[in-house]
């Protein structure tokens, strides 16, 4: 990514789920570009990882948090604005529980904590940061979320529900926020090899017929999504808002 500058230095970023994955390199980056970075999850040997992975220092800080309980909310902003002294960019990274019985199949419990995880918390962490950013009539929230919530895949209807939920939460806040200067975007990327896809890419056979249905012939590395997610925190994404992007090789066009 040299040559390109995002102009991300010394902006206060908080990245949701920065203990791995994607997160975590976007977390890497964001240190790399200049930017303060706040990174959460929900286990503290995950985060203590991560910090040690990302070497530490004092642009870096780690705070457990459950995206979806309000009083975790609450105190990973205020801890960030506190440390860091504001809030300019959001990054509603988290997600989880990629595969599950059919919808008809599903019981209660496993509906509700798939859209906690990956709609309620981005509402949570969206609200409390808009609230912030208001003050100061400048900010970029940008969500992560997924082809499956174009396209419907077996065994992964509610994660499809709640990631086109949060789509729709992108338009409606890019619409609530543009007032205030605030940009609010998604990145929708096909399957990415992280732990997290791991059933979709460790055995050949799955990870071939997934293959054939990607034009660019490949799955996606989570460096094909890094520079689209910086370009949408920065302030060369000042006129796009409200918009998903499909980071899918193809994938949904054929
Ligand atoms: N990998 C793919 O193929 C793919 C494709 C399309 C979209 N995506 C999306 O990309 C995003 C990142 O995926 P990934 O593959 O990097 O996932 P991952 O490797 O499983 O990492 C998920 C991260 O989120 C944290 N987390 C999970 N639930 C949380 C919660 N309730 N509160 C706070 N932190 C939580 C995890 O840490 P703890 O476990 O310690 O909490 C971890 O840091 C997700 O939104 C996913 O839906 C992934």
């Amino acid at each position: 990514m040299s040559g390109i500058s995002y102009d991300l230095k010394e902006k206060v970023v908080v990245v949701t789920g920065g203990s791995r994955g994607i997160g975590l390199e976007l977390a890497r980056h964001f240190l790399a570009a200049g930017a303060r970075v706040v990174i959460c999850g929900r286990k503290e040997a995950n985060l203590a990882a991560a910090v040690e992975t990302l070497g530490g220092g004092e642009r870096l800080l780690a705070i457990p948090a459950h995206v979806a309980r309000e009083g975790d909310v609450e105190n990973l902003f205020d801890t960030a604005v506190h440390r860091f002294g504001g809030l300019d960019i959001l990054i509603n990274n988290v997600g989880m529980n990629l595969l599950t019985a059919s919808v008809t199949d599903s019981d209660l419990a496993v509906w509700n904590k798939i859209i906690e995880g990956n709609l309620t918390g981005a509402f949570l962490c969206s609200r409390k940061a808009a609230r912030i950013l208001r003050e100061k009539k400048r900010g970029k929230i940008v969500n992560i979320s997924s082809l499956a919530g174009t396209k419907a895949s077996p065994g992964m209807g509610i994660y499809g529900i709640a990631k086109a939920g949060l789509e729709m939460l992108t338009k409606v806040l890019a619409c609530e926020l543009a007032p205030f200067n605030i940009q609010v975007n998604a990145i929708a990327p096909g399957v990415v090899r992280t732990d997290f896809s791991k059933p979709f890419w460790s055995t050949p056979a799955i990870h071939d017929q997934i293959v054939k249905a990607v034009p660019a012939g490949r799955i996606a590395e989570i460096a094909d999504l890094v520079p689209i997610v910086l370009l949408l925190a920065s302030g060369h994404a000042d006129y796009i808002t409200g918009q998903t992007l499909l980071v899918d090789g193809g994938a949904s066009v054929i």
